[in-house]
Order: C-alpha cells, then sequence, then structure tokens
C-alpha cells in the first residue's frame, strides 16, 4: 500500500494500521486547571506532540522539520486514523490565530511505556527520546512559545483489558511524570496532559460484558483523576511550569450525545470516508470528534498559550 520512499514517512501513524483491535486508540479529557498564565504572544507556536493513533499525523522525527510551507512536516492532511483532518491539524492549520508548527511524535499503537503496558509501536519514552535527539536543541524553539502535549492511556487501559491484567496506573504514572520532567529539563514549560476519552463508547466494546465495561470505565476513571493530581505534583516540584489538564470528554459525548447534529445515523456506526459516522473504524473517532476536541483544547488555551 505504501512504496519504500513513502514508508517512513507514514510509518509512525500507520505501520500496525492491520491490527486495530487491541492496539488502536486512546482520547483526551479536560478538566483543565491553568496556572501562572503568561501573556499569549502572537509569534509563531511550537506544539510538541506524544501519544497515540488519535494524535499521529505521519510526521517522522528526523525528516522534514515543520515550516509555514509545511506547518505538520507533512503534507495535509497528514496519515491519521479520522479519514481527514486530526485535531492536530486543525489546531496548527485551521484554528491557529499565528502560525502554529506541529512536532508531532504520537505513533499508532503507543502505550506510555511498553516494559508495563505493550504498545504497537515506539512508546512515550521512546518518543521523548526522539524528541531529544531531533529537537530538542535544534534552536527551533523557546520556552515562550513551545506547549508539549501528551494524549495517552487509551492503549494502556485497553491493552491491559484486552490482556486480562488489571493496569499498573501508578507506575504507568511514574513513568509519564518521568518523561515530562525530561522535557522540562530541556526547557519545555507549557504543558498540557488530555485525559483518556470515554473510548468505552468506540465499537470494538458493543459486544463486552457490563462487568467488563464497568471496569474499563472505572480504569479510566482513575487514570484520569491521578494525572490530575499528577500534574498538580508535576507544577508544585518545577517552578515556571504552566500546566493543563484537558478534558476530552466533553467534546466527544457532544457528538455521541447528537450525532445527527454531525452527519451520522448513529453514535456506534463506522465509516472509513471519516464524516459519515461519528467512529471511523472500530477504535478511532472520525473527524467530527477530532474537530471538537481541536476547538475545545484551542479555546481552553486561548489567552494562555494560543
Ligand atoms: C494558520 O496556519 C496556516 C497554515 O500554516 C497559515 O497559512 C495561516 O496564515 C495561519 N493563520 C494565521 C492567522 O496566522
Ligand atoms: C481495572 O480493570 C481491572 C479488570 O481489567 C479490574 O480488576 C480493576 O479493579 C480495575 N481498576 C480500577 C481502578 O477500577
Ligand atoms: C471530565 O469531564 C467529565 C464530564 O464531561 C467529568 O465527569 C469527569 O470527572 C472529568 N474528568 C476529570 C479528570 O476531571
Amino acid at each position: 500500500m505504501v512504496s519504500s520512499t513513502h514508508f517512513l514517512s507514514l510509518a509512525a501513524c500507520m505501520f500496525f494500521a492491520s491490527t486495530v483491535q487491541g492496539v488502536a486508540v486512546r482520547s483526551s479529557s479536560s478538566s483543565s486547571s491553568v496556572a501562572t498564565a503568561r501573556a499569549a504572544s502572537p509569534g509563531t507556536k511550537h506544539l510538541m506532540i506524544f501519544g497515540d493513533s488519535y494524535s499521529c499525523d505521519g510526521f517522522w522525527a528526523g525528516s522534514t522539520t515543520p515550516s509555514s510551507a509545511l506547518p505538520l512536516g507533512v503534507s495535509l492532511p497528514g496519515t491519521t486514523t479520522s479519514g481527514g483532518l486530526n485535531w492536530v491539524g486543525r489546531t496548527a492549520t485551521e484554528l491557529n490565530t499565528s502560525l502554529v508548527l506541529a512536532y508531532d511524535y504520537a505513533e499508532y499503537g503507543a502505550t506510555t511505556d511498553e516494559d508495563l503496558v505493550r504498545g504497537a509501536t515506539d512508546d512515550v519514552t521512546d518518543q521523548v527520546q526522539m524528541f531529544m535527539t531531533h529537537t530538542a536543541s535544534g534552536g527551533e524553539w523557546t520556552a515562550d512559545d513551545t506547549m508539549a502535549i501528551v494524549w495517552i492511556g487509551i492503549n494502556d487501559v485497553g491493552n491491559s483489558m484486552w490482556d486480562g491484567f488489571a493496569t499498573p496506573i501508578e507506575k504507568i504514572m511514574d513513568q509519564y511524570l518521568a518523561q515530562l520532567k525530561i522535557l522540562y529539563d530541556a526547557g519545555i514549560r507549557y504543558f498540557t496532559l488530555f485525559t483518556i476519552p470515554p473510548f468505552d463508547q468506540a465499537p470494538v466494546m458493543s459486544g463486552s460484558t457490563t462487568a467488563a465495561m464497568d471496569s474499563l470505565r472505572a480504569n479510566i476513571t482513575a487514570y484520569n483523576n491521578d494525572l490530575v493530581t499528577r500534574m498538580a505534583t508535576f507544577k508544585a516540584a518545577n517552578p515556571g511550569v504552566t500546566g493543563t489538564v484537558f478534558n476530552t470528554s466533553a467534546s466527544f459525548w457532544a457528538a455521541l450525545d447528537s450525532p445527527s447534529k454531525y452527519g451520522a445515523a448513529d453514535a456506534t456506526c463506522a465509516n472509513a470516508d471519516g464524516t459519515t459516522c461519528l467512529w471511523y473504524d472500530n477504535y478511532h473517532p472520525g473527524q467530527a470528534i477530532q474537530k471538537l476536541v481541536a476547538e475545545n483544547f484551542v479555546e481552553a488555551l486561548t489567552g494562555t498559550f494560543f
């Protein structure tokens, strides 16, 4: 399906596209707690994005550097799991009020740390190392114009469920926070962490038992609540951090509660066109939900960063 010359640029998002169940998505959440807001400037902004298929766009670290001609470093809409632009592309190229350059290290099927929960590609610890290798000291960004965004956890919770063990949330969070510290030490001061969205609503879950769904939801809730606590700890320990936990939940429910408003017959169908159903496939939201995530994220950070 891809020529060898295109393989690298597609790999970050599509390498494991044929094994959707059990390695796929994850998403957001949104309770925000903005601290020490600095005035947003009108200049160029840099986004350093870490995560899984809900965020990946085909950018590959070390290939084309994002620029005004190519703000994602790849042609729009990028290689996504929504059939078109995902929240990254929307944020950087449509909702932007200045030039926004997105360095998207997110990879399909990723978990936080593969030693804790299996993933399909480079986990967040690997993605952060790629940032350190290719971008940290490149001179393209400054603390004032750069935000790290992490949207991970769907596969941590999902793959542990498929594999039949309780998600090791505290160990995952220890590794997660260790990665944030690496980014902080590299000079990043703006951080936004997206919560795990209600991916228990994804079509893939339709055959699950009530008990399995109750456990999944309990894990999602526990993970997200922990994320809020950990962000507070991170901010207290590291001077100058502007940290936000973005609750992705409302962006999903806006569409799930009113599918017809978003062009879908119901809340559970899937279509790879990314527009006629709320879901792109059995694990990934289509463009309407991705757009809602982008809009709510930009709104939450307007005046602080954007
Ligand atoms: C938003 O991004 C696009 C793509 O980089 C760019 O062409 C446009 O000028 C930007 N908008 C503003 C207001 O800077
Ligand atoms: C997470 O799910 C597992 C089952 O996969 C369950 O045993 C565990 O109690 C759940 N964790 C929480 C915090 O509810
Ligand atoms: C996210 O928002 C939902 C409501 O949309 C709420 O139920 C949930 O508790 C929030 N999560 C966090 C971590 O604040």
